[in-house]
């Protein structure tokens, strides 16, 4: 697809690999809306990018529904939809609380579900479209600890290809990313900071990947893209 005067919706957009993401593909000249639910970071992110700014909490239907009228509102119609928006806990079997079990899943499945529903109905409309899906190679393999994130990537890899096979009919092209460690905010979130080395990716390298796989003719696609670090040391 050509990405000039295309439209994107990017859920997360104001931080890490969604903030990368949105920038690249301002600056390949498409319109980008972000989405997030902290203010301040979402209006400062948009201020620097030059994007829509929506604040929005993935996991709440209700603004999920807002997000599209808003985007088609400022837009009139939307090419690509990256489902970014994510987080999370890191505990042994035995120390997981529910809480933080379904918090996780309400946004990384949940949440992808929602975002994901609303662009179909769109794109199924107009017989065309993208979803990019944020996954992990947390989709992968499982791993200690990974009760709640493992669990939830891994079923964001299930409806990825659940989607690709119901949209694919409607020359939808749906698209799994898988990051391998990555330097963001998203390890202090989880309340274990990354330790900074230079040989561990950067969300610039995941957001060049994801604009070469839409850039692609729409008459092909590459289903699925992982992406590790050469030789990476904590
Ligand atoms: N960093 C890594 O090592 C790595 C590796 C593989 C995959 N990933 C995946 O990459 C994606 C982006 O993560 P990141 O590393 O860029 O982390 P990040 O810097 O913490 O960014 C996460 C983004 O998601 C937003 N977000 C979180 N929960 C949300 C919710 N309920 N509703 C709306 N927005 C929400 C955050 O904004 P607010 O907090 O303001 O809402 C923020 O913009 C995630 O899906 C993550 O699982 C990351």
């Amino acid at each position: 697809m050509n990405l000039q005067n295309a439209t994107a919706l990017i859920t997360g957009g104001s931080s890490g690999i969604g903030r990368s993401i949105a920038q690249i593909l301002t600056e390949a000249g498409t319109r980008v809306a972000i989405t997030g639910r902290d203010e301040r970071r979402l209006a400062e992110t948009a201020q620097a990018l030059k994007a829509l700014p929506i604040r929005v909490d993935v996991t709440n239907e209700a603004d999920v529904v807002r997000t599209y009228r808003e985007v088609l509102q400022a837009f009139g119609h939307l090419d690509i939809l990256v489902n970014n928006a994510g987080f999370g806990v890191f505990k042994k079997l035995v120390d997981m609380d529910r809480a933080s079990f379904d918090a996780v899943f309400a946004t990384n499945v949940t949440g992808a579900m929602l975002m994901g529903r609303e662009a179909a109905k769109h794109f199924i409309e107009r017989h065309r479209g993208n979803i990019v899906n944020i996954c992990s190679t947390a989709s992968l393999r499982g791993a200690p600890n990974g009760t709640a994130y493992y669990a939830s990537k891994f079923a964001l890899r299930g409806m990825t290809e659940c989607w690709r096979a119901e949209l694919r009919q409607y020359n939808v092209r749906v698209f799994l990313i898988n990051p391998s460690e990555v330097l963001t905010n998203f390890g202090a979130a989880a309340g274990h900071p990354q330790k900074q080395n230079p040989t561990k990716l950067r969300s610039e390298e995941i957001a060049l990947m994801v604009k070469a796989v839409l850039e692609m003719d729409d008459r092909g696609f590459t289903p699925e893209l992982t992406i590790f670090a050469t030789n990476p040391k904590d």
